[in-house]
């Protein structure tokens, strides 16, 4: 039989013949590959789809448990081979290191509390953690028994925390005291408790002890993770899903307030991750690779826990900030663990780059063989950074393009197999059917163009829905443009079928890496008493990529005060988080209205780029006075 590792392309050729036969014949193609793991009883057919409805089902009527083959099949061939790395957050602490064995037992006694508690298979699990081995362990244990999990990121506000638990009806909240970044010491317990004031749904709150300060509790609710798990058998029989059975919910922003519950399946999820995750990075057996997501966002699910594992990896991770305790820790960590693959986005890289080289110098990089960035458009200057400073010009430099809607990557090139080009994500993966459109939704033949960026046949990895909400999965991604699953974003080939992501089309804006709606955004400021209305805008930030401009209309517009503008912005923190939190608060006397009374967001994203002298025709604005008023305002700015 097949191993997986029989399907890494190892040429260019290779990878035409695998996309080539992808396209010709999709089914085939998959079963083969899925044909390489553990399942307690095959499926009866590969594919079936309508994405007018829209649908998408793989491996129909196969049963699996992906932690089987996430740990189980490596813990019988290779029980001592690492799984885990874990760098804590202050570089004096020890790394803590678990085999394919230890892991095993601790995702096993883990999901034993998870049962004697009676959650079962479907129930959702809310994790709301650091970056620990926990977290990890909580995320495999849910799968072993079937709950679905759903991580929410631990930079979120208790407010939004609420809004996520309450969306997907959580009965259990695992989290901890408190979490280390850098020199500061996040009280998740207390945020967690806010939060659980208005979730009636929690019955239980798991909290592991990391930082050991002082926490409220509730009896009848809390218990502390040693507590839960003390005498609790190491093995646990892993719960027999469908490969369409959901293995989590994601949120990811919108551009409306309410965040989009992704739901990924079981099956198709876990072959797709475990086979990009493989030729991307182009994996080898010892290799010990180094993602510096967090496994509150996709990146940390799919190329941190899911495909290393699947693959029987070597996968390290950092619980801290590229910037604690100084600049130089990512390359420190490189050098102690001789990392193979690094994969980080490109707002850290931009961060770093502004440091001065010597902090990188003093390290022996020699081992990294696969330089990986995603979450944005990397620039050329990143990537020429990136590829001298980190790669020595001779390392591959992987851009990989993808969503938490798509599971997995779908567009990169394979490190060192195919070509690579600057600030370009390159070409389609095997089984990624991707096309131009323009805004008419008719496809554009040319082979050098610009358009909207459309995948026009599934692939296993897709999200099948949105948590309770399949209008909405359908109105987002299914009905732009009939047949095609849209992203949002647009694109630019070359000449070669490469492609250059240009950014989003819609009203999402990516800072930092992080996908965030501008809709949220402004309902968090409209909530302040003095705010009459705002508009959120994307403008370029020579770190963060993009960085959010608000532009405000107050009931009493001489009574703007710097107050008034950090009340505004500590009503964003609350709401959604301090990421989402506006670098630029602008006070004005009105915004720009089509007749419709609909913001023209586009007359207000120029001028926050300082292009107001490229406006384009604005007689159609309802009110164009406002336009000369806005750019007196930032003149003072
Ligand atoms: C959006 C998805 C994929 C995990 C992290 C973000 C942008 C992502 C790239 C890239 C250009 C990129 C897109 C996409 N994006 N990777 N390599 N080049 N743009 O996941 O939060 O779901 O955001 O991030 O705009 O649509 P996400």
């Amino acid at each position: 039989m097949n191993s997986l590792q029989d399907f890494q392309l190892k040429t260019e050729e290779e990878y035409r013949e695998a996309y080539r036969k992808s396209v010709e014949q999709p089914a085939a193609f998959w079963s083969a590959i899925a044909t390489t793991f553990r399942w307690k009883s095959p499926w009866t057919d590969v594919l079936s789809y309508d994405w007018s409805i829209p649908k998408t089902e793989w491996f129909i009527g196969g049963k699996l448990n992906i932690t089987e083959n996430c740990l189980d099949r490596h813990v019988e061939t290779n029980p001592d081979k690492l799984a885990l790395i874990w760098e804590p957050n202050d570089p004096n602490d020890a790394t803590v290191h678990y085999t394919y064995q230890e892991l095993l037992i601790a995702v096993c006694r883990f999901a034993n509390g998870l049962k004697n508690q009676g959650v079962k298979k479907g129930d959702r699990v809310c994790l709301y953690m650091p970056m620990i081995p926990e977290l990890t362990i909580a995320l495999l244990a849910c799968a072993r028994i079937g709950a679905i999990h759903s991580v929410v990121f631990a930079g979120f506000s208790s407010s939004a925390l609420a809004t996520r638990i309450n969306d997907a009806k959580c009965a259990v909240l695992i989290t901890a005291d408190g979490s280390f970044r850098g020199d500061k010491v996040i009280p998740l317990k207390a945020i967690a408790d806010e939060a659980l004031q208005t979730c009636p749904s929690i019955e239980r709150c798991i909290v592991f002890q990391r930082t050991f300060q002082n926490v409220a509790w509730e009896e009848k609710r809390d218990i502390w993770w040693h507590d839960f798990i003390q005498g609790l058998s190491d093995t646990c029989i892993p719960t027999e899903m469908d490969a369409e059975d959901p293995l989590f919910i994601l949120y990811t922003s919108g551009s409306t307030g309410q965040p989009k519950g992704m739901v990924h399946s079981c099956g198709g999820y876990m072959v797709y991750t475990a086979y990009t995750f493989l030729n991307v990075f182009q994996y080898q057996e010892n290799d010990i690779y180094w993602c510096t997501a967090d496994i509150g966002w996709i990146t940390g699910h799919s190329y941190m826990v899911y495909g290393p594992l699947a693959c029987g990896a070597t996968s390290l991770h950092y619980e801290g900030i590229p910037s604690y305790p100084k600049w130089n820790r990512f390359w420190e960590i490189c050098e102690k663990h001789k990392v193979n693959q690094f994969y980080t986005a490109p707002t850290a890289i931009r961060a770093i780059a502004q440091h001065p080289a010597k902090l990188i110098e003093d390290y022996d990089l020699s081992a990294l063989k696969v330089l990986g960035s995603v979450g944005e458009p990397i620039n050329e200057e990143a990537w020429s950074w990136y590829n001298e400073h980190i790669g020595g010009n001779k390392t591959p430099i992987v851009d990989t393009w993808w969503q938490t809607e798509t599971g997995g990557i779908l567009i990169s090139s394979l490190a060192g197999v195919t070509p690579q080009k600057p600030t370009y994500a390159t070409q389609p993966l095997p089984g990624i059917q991707a096309a131009l459109v323009n805004t008419e939704g008719k496809v554009i033949i040319d082979q050098e163009a610009e358009g909207i960026l459309t995948i026009n046949h599934p692939w296993p990895g897709i999200a099948r829905t949105i948590y309770g909400n399949h209008e909405r999965y359908k109105a987002t991604y299914f009905s732009a443009f009939e047949g095609r699953y849209f992203p949002g974003d647009g694109a630019l080939r070359d000449a070669q079928g490469n492609y250059r992501i240009t950014g989003r089309v819609d009203d999402v804006v990516i800072v930092s890496g992080h996908n965030l709606g501008t809709a949220p955004v402004e309902n968090a400021i409209n909530t302040h008493p003095s705010v009459v209305e705002s508009a959120v805008v994307g403008f370029p930030h020579s770190i963060k990529g993009n960085a959010l401009a608000a532009f405000v209309v107050l009931y009493d517009e001489v009574g703007a005060s710097e107050e008034i503008t950090s009340e505004i912005s500590n009503e964003v923190r609350k709401q959604i988080g301090p990421i989402a939190s506006p670098d630029r608060i602008l006070v004005v006397a009105g915004l720009p209205k089509t007749r419709s009374g609909k913001i023209m967001r586009r007359i207000l994203r120029k001028l926050a780029a300082n292009e107001g002298e490229a406006l384009g025709d604005i007689s159609t604005l309802l009110n164009p006075e406002v336009v000369a008023q806005i750019k007196e305002v930032l003149a003072k700015e």
